[in-house]
């Protein structure tokens, strides 16, 4: 589907255009075309008048040029992030309708990924201040925080949302193909109740590729969103020895698996909290405090994740779970017991050599076993292995050699396309762009109409 691109784009432009027995041999011959275009000896009619800048497809050897891998060798990205003052509702998309939620209050547990992102974006050598250069979009918002804290609520979201995007014509001119959004939760992008009708064309910064449990839709699509690491304690990810806390040695871990986490009422969970009670020896799955008066303190949550060779972790409310990333840093060799799960960095990261996925519905005695005739040696290596790529789940920026936002930019980078248009836009010979309306880009004025 690669190879006929050269061809439409040859066969456009000012000179007269290539008759139609042209462009039917052009494609029919298409990918031998590629090869031998250069010998061919195709009529005057077909060449590129040069009146506007050619395309850079084409190397000097004629080759048709692809970024590698579709990532290119270098990160080269220009960001745009809007502004709280620039779009009325944003403000209330991240900090309440009165304005209350702060920044800082956001930013810990298991989303602060939302606001994380945001500030790293807004400091990063990336960023640009200009609409016309941008590749990208960012709209920011703490929207699952703001919710979590009472500062909108699911209809109040939902109203906002549209405020905000119809005060933004290049959200209209791409169709919201080049706008960023961070969803950071189970529910996604679901927390904005019409999502589907206006951000499914848009790029979707998520943990969760998964419909949550009580949705029959997933609002992760895996060829245009992008999963991304849950955001682990701060306290955790420090590397050097000032870590809250340090892994023990591997044989003087009480435990062979731990499961820690509330049951939730879910299957895979009560499951193994039963296995627990029959194994006591095995497995760890205490009755654990994470809210309310007794709330078990973060130090001592890690102290007990560590003592455990593996460490359990079940699907929830939604398909991913901060224990899989946790699991790095405290050095368990995490056992994904969640059959939907998607992991982030795909494309670089073989999830292979540091973790298990085991069927969620083989949760038994036959898991025990399984975990206990692994050789030493071999969870040491996965162990090893794993210590290589968390730098991978750390949100640090992205001037690190390694981070999560090192790795969210090259993602980004790889969505960028050349040419964004939606069923609303139209574009002229001359390389106008108008609206239904024939209005040029310029001259549209918010509110854009939306879909
Ligand atoms: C979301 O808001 C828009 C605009 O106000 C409205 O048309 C739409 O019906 C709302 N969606 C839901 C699910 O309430
Ligand atoms: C995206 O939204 C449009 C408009 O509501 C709809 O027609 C289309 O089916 C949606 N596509 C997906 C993939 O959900
Ligand atoms: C392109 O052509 C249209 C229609 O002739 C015209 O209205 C518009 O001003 C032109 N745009 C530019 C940039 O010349």
């Amino acid at each position: 589907m690669v190879m006929p691109m050269p061809m439409v784009m040859q066969s456009r432009g000012r000179a007269p255009p290539c008759t139609r027995t042209h462009q039917i041999g052009a494609l029919a011959i298409a990918a031998v075309v590629f090869i031998f275009a250069r010998s061919l000896d195709r009529p005057a009619t077909c060449v590129y008048s040069p009146s506007r800048p050619a395309p850079a497809l084409f190397d000097h050897a004629g080759t048709l040029r692809w970024p590698e891998r579709g990532y290119g060798s270098a990160l080269s990205l220009k960001i745009y992030v809007y502004d709280e003052h620039e779009i009325d509702g944003l403000s209330a998309l991240l900090r309440g309708r009165d304005g209350r939620i702060s920044a800082e209050s956001c930013i810990k547990g298991q989303w602060g990924s939302q606001v994380k992102i945001h500030q790293l974006i807004l400091k990063s050598k990336f960023r640009t201040l200009k609409k016309e250069e941008a590749d990208l979009f960012f709209v920011p918002s703490y929207v699952k925080c703001v919710r979590m804290n009472g500062g909108l609520n699911d209809k109040e979201i939902n109203q906002t949302y549209v405020k905000v995007l119809s005060q933004m014509p290049y959200f209209r001119l791409s169709g919201g193909r080049d706008h960023v959004f961070v969803f950071p939760s189970g529910a996604g992008a679901h927390l904005f109740r019409s999502w589907a009708t206006f951000l499914n064309r848009s790029i979707i910064l998520t943990p969760e590729g998964d419909r949550t449990d009580k949705r029959d839709t997933s609002a992760f699509n895996t060829w245009k969103d992008i999963i991304v690491p849950g955001n682990v304690d701060d306290g955790m990810t420090t590397f050097y020895g000032s870590s809250v806390v340090q892994p023990i040695p591997l044989s003087k871990r009480k435990y062979l698996a731990n499961f820690l986490g509330r049951a939730q009422g879910k299957v895979g969970r009560l499951q193994l909290v039963e296995l627990a009670q029959q194994y006591p020896n095995k497995l760890e799955s205490p009755e654990l405090k994470l809210t309310g008066p007794d709330k078990l303190g973060r130090t001592e949550y890690f102290n007990h994740l560590r003592n455990a060779k593996f460490c359990l972790a079940p699907r929830g409310e939604s398909s991913w779970t901060l224990r899989f990333y946790e699991a790095f840093f405290v050095e368990c060799v995490p056992v994904i017991l969640s059959d939907q799960v998607e992991l982030p960095f795909q494309n670089v990261i073989d999830y292979t050599q540091i973790s298990i996925k085991w069927p969620s519905t083989r949760i038994g005695p036959q898991l025990l076993d399984y975990l206990q005739s692994i050789p030493d040696e071999v969870i040491h290596e996965m162990i090893a292995h794993g210590r290589l790529v968390r730098c991978l789940f750390v949100y640090a920026s992205e001037t690190e050699p390694c981070s999560a936002m090192v790795g969210i930019m090259w993602e980004l980078q790889r969505k960028v396309r050349r040419f964004h248009q939606s069923a609303e836009t139209f574009w002229l010979h001359n390389g106008s762009i108008v609206n239904r309306d024939l209005v040029e880009f310029h001259d549209w004025r918010t509110p854009v109409p939306l879909p």
